[in-house]
C-alpha cells in the first residue's frame, strides 16, 4: 500500500486528500467485520454506515420530526454563532464528521459577516458527502479555501490550516457514537494539536425522558430502520456477503444505566450468512442481535468529566430552553 495520500485539486479552492486506505488507517472493514461478526454478542463499528446511500439516509433522518437533535442544535447555533465568532475570532473552521456541512453554514456566515472567513477544513469518512458539500460551499462562499480530508477521525490527524486561528467543530453529537474511553482518546488528539487561542465547539445530545430519545431512533417513516439495514448492504457489496436485509428487524432502545441508545439488527429467524471475502460463514440464531451503533446522551457534569479526560475544559455551555441538546465550547487545559 502506498504511503502517499491520494491528493486531488479540481477547483483551485478545493483540495481533497484521501487517507482512508493508507497504511495504519483504522478504516479496515474486513478486519472490523471479522472481529465484530465473530464476537459474542456480534457488533459492527458505526463508521461503516456512511457509504453514499448511508450519508443520504442520515440526511433524511435529520429531517424526520422525531429526530429533534438536528433542529435543536441548529436553533442553538443560530443564537450563539455571533458570540462564538466574537469570542474566538477564527479565520479557519475545522470540522470533524462534517457530512453535508449544512449546519456549518451558520458558523461560516457569521465568520463572513465578521470579515474573518478564510478557510474550512472538513474531516469525514464519506467521500461522496464531503465532495458534494465542498462543491456547494465554494459556490456559496467565493473566497473560501476548502480542504477535505477523507479519513477516520479515530486516528489523530494533523489539523488543516495551522497558520490560522482555528475554531474546531464536532456537531450533531457524533461524539456520542464513540465508546466512553474512545471519546476521551479522540479528544486528546485535537487537544494536543490546538494552539492556546484555538477553540473546539462540540454538540451533545442531553439525557432526557426515554420516550423522546427512543422515538428519535424509531421514526414512523422508517428512515432510521433503512439506515440501520444499509450496513448489511455495505457488507454485501464490499465483502461479498449475502445478508438478506429483510431478514433482520431494526431495534433501538435507551439503555438508561449507560445513558445511551443502542441500535441493533435482530435476526428474524435462524440464518447462515456467507462472507466470501473473509472466507467465513456467520450463524445467527433466531432473535440474535448484531449491535450497529451506540449513541451516548450527556449531562453538563458528564461533559465536563469527558472534556477533562480529553485534556480540554469547558469555556461556554449553551442549551435550548427545554435542555434537549447542548453546545459546549472547549479550550485546551
Ligand atoms: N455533522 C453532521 C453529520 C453527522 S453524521 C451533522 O451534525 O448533521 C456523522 C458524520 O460523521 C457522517 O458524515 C460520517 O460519515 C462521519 N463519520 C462517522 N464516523 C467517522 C469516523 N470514524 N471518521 C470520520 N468520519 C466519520
Ligand atoms: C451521527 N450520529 C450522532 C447519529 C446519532 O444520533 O447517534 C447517527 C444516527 N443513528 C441513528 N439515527 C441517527
Amino acid at each position: 500500500m502506498s504511503d502517499e495520500a491520494n491528493t486531488e485539486n479540481h477547483d483551485a479552492r478545493i483540495v481533497i486528500r484521501n487517507l482512508l486506505h493508507l497504511e495504519g488507517s483504522p478504516y479496515e472493514l474486513a478486519e472490523d467485520a471479522r472481529r465484530g461478526l465473530t464476537s459474542s454478542p456480534k457488533w459492527m463499528p458505526p463508521k461503516y454506515f456512511y457509504d453514499a446511500r448511508g450519508s443520504e439516509l442520515f440526511e433524511r433522518i435529520t429531517a424526520q420530526p422525531e429526530y429533534y437533535q438536528t433542529s435543536t442544535e441548529l436553533e442553538i447555533l443560530q443564537r450563539i454563532a455571533p458570540l462564538i465568532v466574537d469570542r474566538v475570532r477564527p479565520t479557519a473552521l475545522i470540522e470533524f464528521g462534517s457530512g453535508s456541512a449544512s449546519k456549518t453554514r451558520v458558523l461560516l456566515d457569521e465568520m463572513r459577516r465578521a470579515g474573518q472567513l478564510g478557510a474550512y477544513g472538513m474531516l469525514d469518512v464519506s467521500e461522496a458527502a464531503s465532495r458534494a458539500a465542498a462543491v456547494a460551499l465554494v459556490a456559496t462562499y467565493p473566497r473560501l479555501e476548502v480542504e477535505c480530508v477523507i479519513a477516520d477521525f479515530e486516528q489523530p490527524q494533523p489539523l488543516p490550516f495551522p497558520g490560522r486561528r482555528r475554531l474546531l467543530a464536532f456537531l450533531g453529537s457524533t461524539i456520542g457514537n464513540f465508546e466512553v474511553e474512545a471519546a476521551q482518546a479522540f479528544l486528546r488528539g485535537p487537544a494536543e494539536r490546538m494552539r492556546d487561542d484555538d477553540a473546539f465547539l462540540i454538540g451533545f445530545d442531553l439525557v432526557k425522558d426515554r420516550e423522546t430519545i427512543e422515538r428519535a431512533y424509531n421514526d414512523a417513516a422508517g428512515v432510521t430502520e433503512a439506515f440501520n439495514r444499509n450496513l448489511l448492504m455495505v457488507l454485501n457489496r464490499e465483502l461479498g456477503a449475502d445478508f438478506d436485509p429483510s431478514a433482520f428487524d431494526h431495534k433501538a432502545f435507551y439503555n438508561e444505566s449507560a445513558s445511551r441508545i443502542e441500535m441493533h439488527l435482530v435476526a428474524k429467524r435462524a440464518q447462515s450468512v456467507r462472507v466470501t471475502d473473509l472466507d467465513m460463514t456467520v450463524e445467527f440464531a433466531p432473535g440474535e442481535t448484531l449491535r450497529t451503533e451506540l449513541s451516548h446522551k450527556y449531562t453538563r457534569r458528564s461533559v465536563e468529566a469527558l472534556l477533562e479526560a480529553g485534556n480540554l475544559a469547558l469555556d461556554m455551555w449553551e442549551t435550548d430552553p427545554d435542555q434537549k441538546f447542548a453546545l459546549g465550547l472547549a479550550r485546551r487545559r
